[in-house]
């Protein structure tokens, strides 16, 4: 090994910022007297809330220069609960008529053997590839006639990612490390396999109560598990590795954190944080690794391990051919992973046409028959971009597969001033790319470097820096495209799309795309809320938050199937410590009227992120993850959801109307 590995750090993995690109703030050369903060509600003045209630997009409101309109209202709150209050109380809190239980915790058994979770954490390596991964995040539940395009609610797959781990909690007595090396090789397997993805079949019995089914279905998908590559980067020469000679697989998926679902029934899993896993002694690092932040020694430590399976995160040159080391491992993380949930056998695909980075989740726009797929991707890490996808070929029902994500076109957003945006296309083939690639004096010898250089590309021909781009959603009333900007404590100047510097509270932005054509390169964008206190923020209708519904750090975001939007919390450190928001949250936000109430508290330490509901909407399931966040293995800083004395473990948890009805 060639590594030094004095620095074994098991945090919690959010990346240092790697984007030093010099192409500017677009709005950096917009005089200061000219900024504008395009908001909704307050900077537009009267906003338009039209009428009853609309059936689709057909009758979405026009976008109007100042921003958009926003959809018809009804005086009838669909909002029918009481807000929770701000509290730190190590427990889930909801609304007084509602309930929340635990399921799945980490640990769990759903195959093989169904190995029995040990409270000392004493489960081996085996026995995590047979168990619920840690530290669950992006989640999603398939009817089980889904693939038909059914929508049967009492039983299906419930598949969810499990993000990264936390040593200290993993082993009984934390991590092994003697002399900056990982020695225990067990260990080290164990946190593989505690990462990944979790298929669990699960039925609702006639009491309303949830159950994990023993079937073949179950399957665990891990760090390890072989994957196929596809799309314009499969077998590039940047691809290949001592694996994969033919740079056309890999092994695992690493960091994931939100998730999407196609409409052709299978799930999306999408790499995050993953340039940490890798470790590398190169001074002089290519810029596929270098833009990325890959550099020093692992995370985790996992290259310090002797052996093939573990050397592959050493990234360093040690051979004189790429396929007899691993310095082009990393090419292989960072894409967006499909997973048939409904085939056990099946192998995940990473699709390389989405582009590589940052991947925190992925969302379709609504899907038609005869028109491209389109889906929208953020790349989260201070100053990064928003990103779109357009299929070449048109998705045909019962008959389209991921090959839809093989061929098309990436784009990267640029927010205008003025509350315009456009659609940069990063296509090799693409006159107006090839020119902006020149005038920046960068070359790309195909698409498949375009891809593997998804971020360069990007800077290349300037997109708009974002404050860490989190989760998406799409309003199902009105086509528009909602993302979350969770904080930027490293911004120094404002742009109209990112109005605070720093930016510690974050904020979410909407986008309608011009003529409603989700394949087009036009869009007009305003800002749905500015998160933060009282005195620091800024509602949908234009008016402070309130105690009903004080956040920061917006980062899980989705939509329910009558319009209204759930909006996750990821705050840390201080924020979470001291600050008025106490733990992270869950609140609802109607964007027909602006109303927007806390649903949720998480337990001491905790995030909230992952989200999704049975068709009959009498089924919320919402995961919470890394409980006790600064836990030791001697010290749990939350003992939730076991109780006094106990590991924290993440944990899904099942939220119902008492009187079994639809949530709202
Ligand atoms: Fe894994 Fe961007 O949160
Ligand atoms: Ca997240
Ligand atoms: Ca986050």
């Amino acid at each position: 090994m060639t590594t030094e590995n004095n620095d074994i750090l098991f945090g919690n993995g959010d990346e240092l910022p790697s984007n030093h690109s010099t192409n500017p703030h677009i709005q950096d050369v917009i005089s200061a007297g000219r900024r504008k903060v395009v908001v909704g509600g307050a900077a537009l003045g009267a906003m338009a809330f039209l009428g009853a209630a609309i059936p689709g997009l057909a009758r979405a409101a026009e976008p109007s220069a100042q921003g958009l309109k926003d959809l018809p209202f009804r005086r009838r709150t669909r909002l029918p609960f009481s807000p929770v209050a701000v509290t730190r109380a190590d427990a889930i809190t909801v609304p007084a008529g509602y309930s929340a239980t635990t399921f799945i915790p980490w640990g769990t058994p759903i195959t093989g053997s169904y190995p029995t979770w040990m409270e000392d954490a004493s489960n081996s390596a085996e026995d995590q590839a047979q168990q619920v991964g840690m530290h669950h995040d992006g989640m999603h539940f398939f009817p089980m006639n889904a693939k038909l395009g059914g929508r049967q609610s009492d039983h299906g797959l419930l598949v969810l990612n499990h993000e990264y781990i936390q040593a200290p909690l993993l082993h009984p007595n934390g991590p092994t490390v003697v002399d900056g090396k990982r020695v225990d090789v067990d260990e080290v397997r164990k946190e593989i396999n505690a990462h990944g993805v979790s298929v669990v079949e699960i039925r609702r019995g006639p009491s309303g109560d949830w159950s994990v089914l023993p079937t073949a279905r179950n399957r665990r998908i891990t760090g390890a598990t072989p994957m196929r590559i596809e799309g314009p980067a499969r077998g590039h020469a940047l691809m290949r590795t001592r694996y994969s000679p033919s740079g056309t697989s890999t092994r695992g998926t690493l960091n994931n954190c939100a998730n999407g679902h196609t409409p052709w029934g299978t799930y999306l899993t999408c790499e995050e944080n993953w340039a940490g896993y890798f470790a590398t002694a190169d001074s002089d690092l290519p810029r596929e690794l270098s833009r990325y932040g890959v550099r020093g020694s692992g995370r985790y430590g996992w290259e310090t391990v002797a052996g093939d399976e573990f050397e592959r995160f050493n990234a360093s040159h040690i051979a004189t051919d790429p396929q007899a080391d691993y310095r082009n491992e990393p090419n292989t993380f960072g894409w967006i992973v499909e997973i048939d949930p409904f085939d056990p056998n099946s192998t995940p695909v990473k699709h390389t046409a989405l582009g590589r980075f940052a991947h925190e989740g992925l969302v379709f726009a609504p899907v038609r028959p005869g028109r491209p797929v389109v889906c929208y991707s953020g790349d989260d890490s201070q100053n990064e971009y928003i990103y779109k996808y357009v299929s070449r070929d048109r998705y045909r029902p019962q008959r389209s597969d991921g090959r839809l994500l093989d061929e098309g076109t990436l784009y990267v957003a640029r927010f205008n001033t003025d509350g315009s945006g456009d659609w940069l296309a990063l296509d090799h083939a693409d006159p107006a790319f090839q020119r902006a690639c020149e005038a920046a004096g960068v070359q790309f010898a195909d698409q498949g470097e375009v891809l593997i250089n998804t971020r360069l590309a990007a800077d290349v021909v300037g997109a708009t820096k974002m404050d860490r781009p989190e989760w998406g959603a799409v309003n199902p009333d009105s086509g528009e495209v909602y993302f979350t900007l969770t904080n930027n404590s490293g911004r120094k100047e404002t742009d109209a799309s990112n109005p605070r510097a720093p930016n510690a509270f974050g904020h979410i932005i909407r986008w309608r795309e011009a003529s409603r054509d989700f394949a087009g390169t036009r869009f007009n964008w305003d800002i749905y809320l500015l998160a933060g206190p009282q005195d620091n923020s800024r509602g949908p209708k234009g008016r402070a938050l309130d105690e009903s519904n004080i956040m920061a750090s917006p980062d899980g975001l989705w939509f329910d199937d009558e319009g209204r939007l759930w909006i996750q919390t990821d705050m840390s450190g201080s924020q979470l410590r001291s600050g008025p928001f106490g733990n992270n949250q869950m609140l609802v936000s109607d964007p027909r009227t602006g109303e927007t109430k806390r649903f949720l508290v998480g337990p001491q330490g905790a995030e909230v992120t992952g989200i999704t509901a049975t068709p009959d909407f009498r089924t919320l399931f919402v995961n919470i993850q890394h409980p006790g966040e600064d836990s030791t293995a001697t010290n749990y800083t939350s003992t939730w959801p076991d109780g006094p004395g106990r590991r924290p473990r993440s944990a899904t948890v099942i939220v119902t109307r008492d009187d079994g009805k639809r949530l709202m």
